[in-house]
């Protein structure tokens, strides 16, 4: 019961921090803004380096976006040591002094945005539409967690954990890099942060605008490598905390590795992990189906389904599911696959050569059941980069399912209006617990569901994707993850080793 969950925990005003506004991001809609990007996103003003790993725009591998070198074992432990000894001066930093650095530095990400969305498409092959959101999500992270420490700390007494480790997924390369960093630098943490090696570059670009910012270089150290880097800063015993968003197998490794360690004043080592999703969305036959239809279309195969949050099982009520699949398939027939670098394309390319080979195995392996599938189509000019067309797949139920797809796959599974229940349980027994949703214009079938899915982020009647920090605090358990939600008013607490403020809460 959501209303009872809410009124255990009564958390100071400040935590919400409600004079705060989001950024307004780009008006898209408009013919001179539309110009202007045009002529920037092809090419976006990135100085390469002249050694260095290449870095691969996946829309078209013949485009080398950037180089960047991977940290050595060296470098990481010297940067640990370097952000030990900055601790005292970055914690003794007054939160309102924090505040305004990271203050400045959503200023100067929204200044910077043109050569900021170009980067993004180029380097993770997101649409203009997603990048745009992505700045907008990583300036809305910066003023929410600095309001909230300038907020509710400015007369507490509360200490940082020590050095944390910030370890990213490449599929939101600039939000998720700017979110984690930022709440462990307001907290008074110095950070160690580690992005995929898919997408080093936007984090470089991010960390140098938090550095002209006012953040010390030593409070805040790149370490661009690929997992045996973030796996060193885990395992060193002078990192005090781990912030990961990323698969679940990782998490799992991770959370072994501190579990054979503590911090030194005995207690464990805090992990914050966001991770993957079976989510499903859950649709009777009172459904309006053209909502249905847009709200699956996005939540399903925007970014590539490469979302966590992404729409992965379908539950569609038999009576009514045949209409519904048919628009479907029709409207995926009209998303416009391809390079991002045209203003006009809706889907990108899926992040690696990998992915695309391990989406197109499960597809096959599906095909060879015999389950019926639907494809849009792919352009010819799809073929220098790595493409995955948009896919619905019709599955008997959710249990074929052993493992998250993280791609532009819609599974689709039928019931029956009594079966209505076992649906959901059988959603619940995946154990990843993220994002669900149910359309339906039914109350009494709102309420059941939701109030017995486990996800983290329930909608209602709206599509799964593109929770707004401050106002859809986001993140799952089990599976999914633990720790407190992103862009909520809890998770700066799980960067900190005393805070009398919520310790009270
Ligand atoms: P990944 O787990 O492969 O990599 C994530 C990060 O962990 C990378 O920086 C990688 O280099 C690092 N890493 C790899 N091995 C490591 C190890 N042994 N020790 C420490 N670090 C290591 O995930 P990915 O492919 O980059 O991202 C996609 C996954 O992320 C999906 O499962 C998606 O659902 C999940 N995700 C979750 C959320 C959320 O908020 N719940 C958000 C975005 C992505
Ligand atoms: N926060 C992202 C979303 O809601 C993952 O889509």
């Amino acid at each position: 019961d959501p209303t009872a969950r809410n009124a255990a925990i009564r958390l100071p005003a400040d935590l919400y921090a409600p004079e705060r506004q989001n950024s307004r991001g780009l008006d898209l809609t408009d013919e001179n803004t539309l110009r202007a990007l045009a002529a920037v996103l092809p090419r976006s003003g990135i100085h390469d380096d002249t050694d260095g790993q290449p870095v691969v725009n996946p829309a078209d591998h013949r485009d080398i976006v950037g180089r960047i070198a991977f940290t050595t074992p060296e470098q990481v432990d010297a940067a640990i040591g370097r952000a030990e000894d900055a601790g005292a001066g970055w914690s003794g930093t007054p939160p309102s002094v924090r505040a305004a650095i990271l203050a400045r530095a959503a200023d100067a990400l929204e200044a910077d945005m043109p050569r900021l969305l170009g980067l993004i498409v180029r380097e993770a092959g997101r649409s203009l539409p997603n990048a745009v959101a992505e700045v907008r999500e990583a300036v809305d992270f910066l003023r929410y967690y600095g309001a909230q420490v300038a907020g509710s700390f400015r007369n507490e007494t509360h200490r940082p954990l020590g050095p944390v480790a910030c370890i990213s997924p490449w599929n939101f390369p600039l939000a998720i890099f700017v979110g984690q960093v930022s709440a462990a630098l307001a907290a008074g943490n110095t950070v160690l942060a580690k992005p995929a090696e898919e997408t080093p570059l936007i984090a470089r670009a991010a960390v140098r605008i938090l550095h002209a910012a006012g953040v010390p270089p030593d409070a805040l150290h790149l370490l661009p490598g690929a997992g045996d880097v973030g796996a060193r800063l885990v395992g060193d015993r002078r990192v005090r905390g781990v912030v990961f968003t990323g698969s679940t197998d990782v998490a799992r490794l991770i959370q072994r590795q501190l579990a054979a360690r503590l911090n030194p004043d005995g207690t464990p080592v805090p992990l914050i992990a966001e991770t993957g999703g079976q989510n499903a969305l859950v649709v009777d036959s009172s459904a309006l189906p053209e909502q249905v239809v847009a709200d699956v279309l996005s939540s399903a195969f925007d970014s590539a389904g490469q979302r966590c949050s992404a729409l992965r099982v379908l539950c569609l009520q038999d009576d009514g599911a045949e209409r519904i699949l048919t628009m479907l398939r029709g409207a995926m027939d009209e998303l416009s696959v391809g390079n991002p670098d045209r203003l006009a394309t809706d889907i990108g390319p899926v992040i690696s050569a990998e992915a695309q080979a391990r989406i197109t195995a499960h597809i096959d392996t599906l095909r060879a059941r015999g389950y019926r599938i639907h494809q849009a189509p792919l352009p010819p000019d799809c073929t220098h980069g790595t493409f995955v067309a948009p896919t619905i797949i019709e599955i008997p139920d959710i249990a074929v399912l052993d493992r998250e797809i993280f791609g532009p796959v819609l599974h689709v599974v039928r019931f029956a209006r009594k079966d209505m229940a076992r649906v959901l349980r059988d959603i619940n027994a995946t154990g990843y617990a993220l994002t669900f949703g149910v359309h339906s214009r039914i109350d009494d079938t709102i309420a059941a569901l939701t109030s017995r899915a486990q996800a983290g982020n329930i909608y209602v009647n709206r599509n799964l994707v593109g929770a707004v920090v401050g106002v859809q605090p986001f993140g799952g358990h089990g599976l999914s993850g633990i720790g407190p939600k992103a862009g909520g008013p809890l998770y700066l607490r799980r960067l900190l080793s005393r805070c009398p403020v919520l310790d009270g809460a």
